[in-house]
């Protein structure tokens, strides 16, 4: 068993001693354990060149098409950490929280996932044995829920890319200055419980893992965010009363007869779980419709393009 331990936090900070509680409960379990620190990384920013998914769709409609990867791959750290990160059965990620949502270095290592995703990896053989990866989320602020409300949402939209399931959460709260969460011996306690169902989900058959956080934690019953908001047409017609923001699963707001409401999904709810790969298969064809429908009609906008583009204003 081997499990991966990623911060995003100060060295010596609150995420960086959470994650290494829980990761000390794994090598107690017997657990190979690895442990980074994206400050020690030279992580660069996703370029948005859509070099990857236009790659990845040349392989799809022809197999002997050679996929090269990010363009980035020989310029940083990410491929080194990602060629690793996709051998290991758990990983426990530590991010702090700023301005609501996490930390910019996380979503600018998260965001490098596209040119990484697993099931297409696995499918052209770059990545040979799939590692069912089960992950931990902890979120780390210096205040409670309500200056944190995005940070462990939008930590869990970023685990798709890698086909991660997310067995358990934690916010950490109230943590300002480095070392505060000593202070906590709750919080501590919690990250360790992490490690240990982290050991619990790789030790169960892919097939039966379930969620192990809180029952109640959030709204959503599919992946447990706290994001539910009114669903909107998509692409292809298909529309939900409310969906869940983070892995899209659709259904409607009942009354719990408490008082409150609770989110039940749909009989058809989970034809948009991101988790699924078909049902993320599902928009992919959404992007191929987007970009056949802009290839077709290039022509119209030739001489707008060459307008904005000659187009300056001052900057700084
Ligand atoms: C730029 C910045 C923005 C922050 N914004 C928030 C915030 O919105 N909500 C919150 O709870 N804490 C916020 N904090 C506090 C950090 O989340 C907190 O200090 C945390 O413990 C840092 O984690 P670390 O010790 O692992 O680095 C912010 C800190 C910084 C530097």
């Amino acid at each position: 068993m081997k499990i991966m331990g990623i911060v995003a936090g100060r060295h010596g900070g609150n995420s960086e001693i959470l994650v290494k509680e829980a990761l000390s409960a794994c090598k107690e379990a017997g657990a190979e354990c690895v442990l980074i620190n994206l400050f020690d990384y030279n992580i660069r920013h996703c370029t948005g060149c859509e070099s990857c998914t236009v790659q990845m769709g040349q392989v799809a409609m022809d197999p002997t098409k050679k996929y090269k990867g990010c363009v980035l791959k020989d310029k940083d750290d990410m491929d080194k950490i990602v060629n690793v990160m996709q051998t290991c059965n758990g990983v426990i990620i530590g991010v702090p929280t700023y301005d609501l949502t996490p930390s910019a270095l996380y979503l600018t290592f998260a965001q490098r996932f596209l040119a990484y995703e697993l099931s297409f990896r696995l499918q052209i053989g770059d990545v040979t044995e799939d590692p069912h990866t089960v992950a931990g989320l902890i979120a780390c602020g210096g205040s409670c829920r309500d200056w944190q409300t995005l940070t462990l949402d939008a930590m869990g939209a970023t685990m798709f890319t890698q086909s991660v399931r997310v067995v358990d959460q934690m916010m950490a709260t109230r943590n300002g200055r480095p070392g505060n969460v000593l202070l906590r011996p709750e919080q501590l306690a919690r990250a360790r419980k992490m490690g240990e169902h982290i050991v619990e989900a790789v030790n169960t058959p892919v097939e039966e893992r379930h969620w192990m956080g809180e029952p109640d934690f959030g709204m959503c019953p599919n992946c447990h965010s706290s994001l539910i908001y009114k669903g909107e047409k998509h692409w292809d017609g298909i529309q939900f009363p409310f969906e869940c923001a983070v892995c899209g699963a659709g259904g409607d707001l009942v009354p719990d007869g408490n008082g409150s409401y609770k989110f039940v999904l749909a009989e058809n709810g989970l034809i948009r779980d991101r988790n699924i790969n078909s049902a993320r298969a599902e928009h992919l064809n959404e992007i191929m419709e987007t970009r056949k429908d802009f290839f077709a009609r290039q022509g119209e906008i030739k001489d707008l393009m060459k307008h904005y583009k000659d187009m300056t204003f001052p900057a700084v």
